[in-house]
């Protein structure tokens, strides 16, 4: 059901999904000399169906572009440094991505991270409204659960709001469950798949084990266990690190495979599935991650709440009021900034 980046780039060199598929795709990665950014932007120049990759930064953005644009694929790199050229590292771009913020320290949660991020979404946001309205675009930026609604309200604001464009990137949790899960059942965790819905933090990733293919069959407590280990596991990388930031190599995996996603998707691939966290009418929270079938103009269809067992129901009531809180802090920067 989800698309894998490992299945090899290479093999998606010259695939046509349809006659009107669009050839010529240019992504933007705002943020792109970071810890993120750069494997990030390194795995999109790998790929062959990207035709422009453009690299924003405030700093080193030259010298990554000048490194990437030595290797040997057809994407065209640019790399633009400092807010006056923001404009023009975003002008008409089909995929924005933004991996562009602090990332955490031990100790710290996501929300910790809110005063610094929350304004550099919103002055992206800003940017895409002027210069490509209609991209589809991917925020990595934490704490994700609030800056999609940051964007959302600017975009709002600016009359170029279109909610099936603007999703919050959670596609690591569903790599970690995957992972996680494979290792737990000693199967080739690319044979894995499952859903994870919810948001992007704590107690809101909600990592749905009833539905993984192949079924796992693990007691009641290696379930719970299984599940606080996927919520935390961003921890888990921010411990190991040290004081040296947050998950970048893993995410920056992850956040291609949603990247291309996009771009497969734009490009007419009837079937691409992604879960990720976008507007919703799903549950009572109004931001939510469940599977989406991707399209030319983004969500195409949202596939809704996979069959939830009674373990996970309760997951999803602690899940909702958290969220909730952390839409309307979202939404509340815009209204007072
Ligand atoms: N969604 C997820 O699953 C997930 C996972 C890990 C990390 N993150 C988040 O991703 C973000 C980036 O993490 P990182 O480890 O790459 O951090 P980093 O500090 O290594 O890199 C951030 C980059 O953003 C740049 N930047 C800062 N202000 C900017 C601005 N106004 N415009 C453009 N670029 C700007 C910095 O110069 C830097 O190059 C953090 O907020 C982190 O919490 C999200």
């Amino acid at each position: 059901m989800f698309s894998r980046l490992s299945v090899s780039i290479a093999k998606q060199a010259g695939k046509n999904f349809s006659t009107t598929s669009q050839n010529n795709v240019k992504v933007a990665v705002a943020g792109a000399s970071g810890g993120i950014g750069q494997p990030l932007s390194l795995l999109l120049k790998q790929s062959p169906l990207i035709s422009e990759l453009s690299l924003y930064d405030i700093v080193h953005t030259p010298g990554v572009a000048a490194d990437l644009s030595h290797i040997d694929t057809p994407a065209k790199v640019l790399g633009f440094n400092g807010a006056e050229n923001l404009e023009t590292a975003l002008k008409n771009a089909d995929v924005v991505i933004i991996p562009a913020g602090v990332p955490r320290k031990p100790g710290m949660t996501r929300d910790d991270l809110f005063n610094t991020n929350a304004g550099i979404v919103r002055d992206l946001a800003v940017a895409i409204s002027k210069v490509c309205p209609n991209a589809l675009v991917g925020i990595i930026t934490n704490p994700v659960n609030s800056c999609v609604p940051i964007a959302s309200e600017v975009l709002k604001k600016a009359g170029t709001y279109d909610p099936n464009r603007i999703f919050g990137v959670s596609t690591l949790d569903v790599v970690r469950a995957q992972a996680f899960i494979g290792e737990a059942t000693n199967t080739n965790p690319l044979d894995v798949k499952i859903p994870v819905i919810g948001g992007h933090s704590g107690v809101t990733i909600l990592p749905v084990l009833s539905q993984s293919v192949p079924s796992v069959n693990f007691s009641q407590d290696k379930i719970k266990a299984l599940t606080e280990r996927i919520q935390e596991a961003g921890t888990e990388v921010v411990k190991a690190k040290a004081g040296a930031g947050s998950a970048t190599l893993s995410m920056a995996y992850a956040g291609a495979r949603f990247a291309l996603s996009l771009v497969k998707a734009l490009k007419g691939d009837p079937n691409v599935v992604e879960c990720s966290y976008v507007r919703s009418d799903v549950t009572a929270a109004t931001y939510f991650a469940t599977p989406l079938k991707l399209g030319k103009n983004g969500v195409e269809k949202n596939l809704g709440l996979p069959k939830l067992n009674a373990f996970e129901q309760t997951l999803l009531e602690a899940a909702i009021p958290e969220l909730q809180k952390n839409i309307k802090k979202g939404e509340d920067f815009v209204k007072n900034n």
